[in-house]
């Protein structure tokens, strides 16, 4: 427990860290990564270089100071965060290295104005952050560990096939290297993939939602060719041209709290642009298996005819179903958009919406979906990148 004093230092002093938080978080990861270079392995360069993974761990410290008094007001974020960092692989002995170097970074940033009454309260409320995250994390490798065929950190699997879906996706499927079953998982959740690409120094990982639904015995993910200047492509570029059907690959455990909820059977829509299909063909297909005749709407968004993946599976689940529409549009073509006018022609306020894809779509598709009379509580959606990119909204 936090004693009043202590509280009341962090209440205060929380909109310095606002102010300067990017500011100390880079200054943070320049000095862990220089003494810990081993983290490499679990960080995304790319997210470090773009500034996006600074952003996203000031802002969370800064809500769950603002919040020191009632954490559970920022539990549903922890736990989206737990889940990723479970897919990761972070361990409770990691958070000691990241809270001794986030306070000489807020110290060095800050100055004098940082005095040792208030470092030590920082030290406090960082240590009761991270019990929080570190409880949750810990109950989630537990249940991953128990549950049929699960496990904990990484595991190999054999790239079984690779499919192409698009000129720019391709799906690989992938089954556990010693023969046995894989997890059931939700419809939305994704893994992470590791990989120990030639020539480069460290491990990296990158997460793919799975693309298909739950099946006994393997995997699907769907991954995008980035562009080869994109310093976020590396890998993907490095399955797309070196793992071919025999390969392995490390994979976590399925995680994610962007899920169907597939017990419902009221309207839902699922609205995608580009590669942001993959986690709603899992939905999909769900609806399209166990809930057949449940209202469904397919809203798509691609570049044009030759990057638009799964087209006929689309078209065989909808063909197989009730009540479903499909409707694709493409933006290299005139009025190629998804517009406020097509929601409300297809999507009805009263369901759920599921959406995913890059974020001036995601922007654009809930401020609409609002516009069309939804309810916060019905809009579900993911972004692939920190979660704090879409704080706009
Ligand atoms: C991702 C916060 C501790 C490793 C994230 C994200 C947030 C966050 C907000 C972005 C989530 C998203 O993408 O949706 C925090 C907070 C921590 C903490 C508040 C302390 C209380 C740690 C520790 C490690 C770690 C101890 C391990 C050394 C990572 C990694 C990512 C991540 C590797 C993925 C992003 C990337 O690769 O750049 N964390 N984190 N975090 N976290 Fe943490």
């Amino acid at each position: 427990m936090l004693s009043p004093e202590t509280r009341m230092i962090i209440k205060s002093t929380a909109p310095v860290l606002e102010d300067h938080g990017v500011a100390i978080t880079t200054r943070f990861y320049s000095r862990m990564f220089e003494e810990h270079p081993e983290l490499l392995n679990i960080f995304n360069h790319a997210n470090q270089a773009q500034g996006r993974q600074q952003t996203a761990l000031a802002k969370t410290v800064y809500a769950a100071a603002v919040h020191i008094d009632n954490l559970e007001e920022i539990m549903p974020a922890v736990i989206q965060i737990a889940h990723k960092h479970v897919s990761l692989g972070v361990k409770p002995e990691h958070y000691p290295i990241v809270g001794a170097h986030l306070l000489i970074a807020m110290k060095e940033v800050l100055g004098d104005a940082a005095t040792d009454e208030i470092i030590q309260a920082w030290s406090d409320a960082y240590g009761v952050i991270a019990d929080a995250f570190i409880s949750v994390e810990k109950s989630m490798y537990q249940t991953t560990a128990k549950q049929e065929n699960g496990w904990n950190y990484f595991k190999d699997f054999v790239v079984a096939r690779k499919v192409k879906e698009s000129d720019v996706i391709t799906s690989f499927y992938l089954k556990p290297a010693d023969g046995s079953n894989v997890p059931t998982y939700i419809p939305g959740q994704y893994i992470s993939v590791r990989v120990s690409i030639p020539g480069e120094k460290y491990t990296m990982i990158r997460q793919y939602s799975l693309s298909q639904a739950s099946k006994p015995d393997e995997f699907r993910i769907s991954v995008k060719r980035e562009a080869d200047n994109d310093p976020n492509g590396i890998v993907s570029i490095y399955l797309h041209k070196q793992v071919n059907e025999g390969d392995r690959l490390e994979v976590s455990a399925p995680a994610g709290v962007f899920v169907l909820d597939a017990s419902k059977t009221t309207p839902v829509a699922f609205i995608s642009g580009g590669v942001g299909i993959t986690p709603m063909m899992s939905m999909f297909e769900t609806v399209a298996t166990s809930t057949p005749e449940r209202p469904t709407v397919f809203l798509h968004g691609a570049r044009n005819r030759s990057q638009h993946a799964f087209d006929e599976d689309i078209r065989s689940f909808v063909n197989r179903m009730e009540n479903a529409s499909y409707s694709t549009v493409y933006s290299d073509e005139e009025n190629g958009f998804i517009t406020r006018a097509m929601l409300e022609e297809h999507v009805d306020p009263a369901g759920d919406a599921y959406v995913c894809g890059p974020v001036p779509f995601m922007v654009s598709m809930i401020r609409e979906l609002r516009n069309i009379g939804m309810d916060d509580s019905r809009i579900h959606y993911e972004f692939f990148g920190p979660a704090m990119d879409l704080e706009e909204l």
